[in-house]
């Protein structure tokens, strides 16, 4: 059965049960709180919460999509057999219509009467249930989904699973909203249908409401059900994909067959992946930069251009697959015929990556060899990534080892991460560690450099105006640093330059930053410096930065002090008595 008509079954058959159709909405969300569209219900998130009306707009309580999804959080995985970044999600949905009843009879009728799958090959999940939800708060076992699967559809038991809230319960996205436990359908033993009954609104301190009219959310991977009815062996051999990767293994014959026979295939599926989704982006009005879903889209193109170099394809990819995907796709989703401005996009990127690359390949002129470190710099200023350093200078990253490099990168990937993390189904790039806060790459750079000031403020208010000067807290924004401190009357100007200024030579002098973890009682013995109000783990950093500054410290840090920059107190000011407050800048 063909991917399309996969689509226009599914919707027929949830149309002729009572459901509008609905378009796909933009992977750009209306909701400010989600970075780009994970799932069908997004768009339907005020009808679930009563803040607009579905029979006012859809004439039905009842809908159902094929919509265009991005996952952020899945980038990395890309390349295997399974993931994917951008893909298509069918679900129907009701709000205040039916529920549990109706919605599992319906996805069972589809599998096994209209998709022909025979019931022997399914198994499902029902939520377990969850005791301990926080704030006292109890969610009860989903036995009624059980009833139905078990009783009324003749399921047997061993074939009904039960599990907790990590695998059965949906929700929210965003920081808030619609959430309940779910029901999964499985075909021999692959995860093909997720039902939602939206029976709780999830509020932005993590506890749960009973919404006043329950709903129901379903969403079928189109490209996992896709692989399930073509027989293919992964979603890269269905229809969605099959002719661009065919296209791109033509024009790519020197991946690297021969030495490393495991990575030709990883590589087209990564170019198909990142090819198809840049195009979709785009065409809901995505723009590479530097933030947020521009910054997404940004790593797609490059990933895509780099491999173009790094493997010497000469064929030109974008074209190649604007029109692939407009012909495929181009039906269902109109934006995508626009590909005169797509292209336009993407080439323009184009020139700009080769930019950076030219000046990028100017500075590793400057080395003799490169280090761990200077590697990552040259990546993050220049675009240049290890794989191109091994192939335009070899000479020079002779003694550098990919783990080397991939440590050094890790170390700077913890900050993004935490920020990925928080963004499946939900957010940009963000940093928030209570201290640190930050919603772009560049914010990231800028709080980080800041965050590293401010352990050497602290080492330099210590040296002149004594030990009795202690951390009372400290807050960091793209804009500034600010730190709190005991300390029981104004700093003279004096006083004020002088801090300024071992700032200053401290980060002159370029010292390492680095951090040694240890057991919090042996932490203490260091003479370190900590914050009394934080409640530290087992475990804790011990960050030196030479012998200037040593800190308890989650991090991030730049590597070295140089990295800061200019450090200035733009003010001083009372909090309290014997609290001083500083804030401090760098350029
Ligand atoms: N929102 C659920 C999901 O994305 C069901 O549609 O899996």
């Amino acid at each position: 059965m063909k991917s399309e008509e996969i689509r226009k079954r599914f919707l027929k058959f949830f149309e002729e049960r009572g459901h509008t159709i609905v378009s796909s909405s933009s992977l750009v969300p209306d909701d400010p709180s989600v970075l780009l569209t994970t799932a069908g219900m997004q768009q339907f998130k005020p009808y679930y919460v009563g803040k607009a009306d579905p029979m006012r707009d859809f004439g039905s309580r009842n809908t159902a999509s094929a919509q265009k999804c991005f996952r952020t959080s899945d980038i990395d995985e890309v390349g295997d057999q399974t993931h994917l970044t951008f893909f298509e999600m069918l679900g129907n949905f009701s709000f205040g219509g039916y529920f549990k009843k109706e919605a599992i009879r319906w996805a069972y009728e589809f599998i096994v009467n209209e998709l022909g799958v025979s019931r022997d090959r399914l198994t499902v999940t029902i939520f377990a249930g969850d005791p301990s939800a926080g704030s006292g708060q109890v969610i009860p076992e989903d036995k009624e989904s059980y009833s139905i699967w078990h009783k009324e559809i003749g399921l047997p038991e061993s074939r009904i699973k039960k599990h907790g809230r990590q695998d059965n319960f949906w929700g929210p996205t965003g920081n808030e909203g619609p959430c309940g436990p779910t029901t999964e359908i499985y075909v021999d033993g692959v995860e093909i249908w997720n039902l939602v009954f939206n029976e709780y609104y999830c509020k932005a301190d993590k506890t749960l409401e009973k919404l006043p009219s329950p709903g129901v959310d379903t969403g079928m991977g189109l490209e996992r059900l896709a692989v399930m009815l073509q027989g293919a062996g992964n979603v890269f051999e269905t229809d969605l994909f099959h002719p661009l990767i065919s296209k791109l293994r033509e024009v790519a014959p020197k991946l690297p067959y021969e030495t490393q026979p495991d990575q030709p295939e990883r590589i087209l599926r990564i170019l198909a992946d990142h090819l198809r989704a840049s195009i979709f982006l785009i065409a809901d009005g995505v723009r590479p930069s530097n933030k947020e879903a521009g910054y997404i889209l940004r790593r797609l193109l490059r990933r895509i251009l780099v491999y173009g170099i790094q493997y010497d394809i000469h064929a030109d990819l974008f074209p190649m697959a604007v029109d692939f995907v407009k012909y495929n796709y181009g039906d269902w989703y109109p934006e995508i015929k626009n590909t005169k401005e797509i292209l336009t996009v993407m080439l323009e990127e184009k020139t700009k990556f080769e930019k950076a690359l030219a000046l990028g390949v100017k500075e590793i002129e400057k080395y003799e060899s490169i280090s761990a470190k200077d590697a990552f710099y040259i990546y993050e200023t220049f675009g240049l990534p290890w794989e191109l350093l091994k192939e335009l200078v070899p000479a020079k990253v002779k003694n550098l080892a990919k783990e080397a490099f991939e440590e050094e990168f890790k170390k700077h990937q913890e900050i993004s991460r935490a920020g990925l993390e928080k963004k499946f189904g939900g957010h940009g790039l963000i940093l928030d560690t209570g201290e640190l806060k930050a919603s772009t790459p560049e914010e990231v750079e800028i709080v980080t450099r800041l965050h590293t000031a401010t352990h050497l403020l602290q080492a330099a208010l210590r040296k002149v105006l004594g030990p009795e000067v202690k951390q009372m807290g400290s807050d960091i924004t793209a804009e500034r640093t600010r730190f709190d401190f005991s300390f029981n009357r104004k700093l003279t100007d004096e006083e004020i330059k002088k801090v300024e200024d071992l700032v200053n030579e401290a980060i002159q002098k370029d010292l390492p930053v680095s951090y040694q973890e240890l057991p919090i009682a042996e932490a203490k013995k260091t003479k370190a410096l900590y914050f009394f109000k934080e409640k530290y783990p087992e475990q804790v950093k011990v960050y030196s930065m030479g012998e200037f500054s040593k800190e308890f410290c989650g991090g991030p840090h730049v590597t070295n002090t140089l990295r800061v920059g200019k450090f200035k107190i733009a003010k001083q000011e009372a909090v309290g008595s014997g609290i001083r407050r500083i804030r401090g800048v760098v350029e």
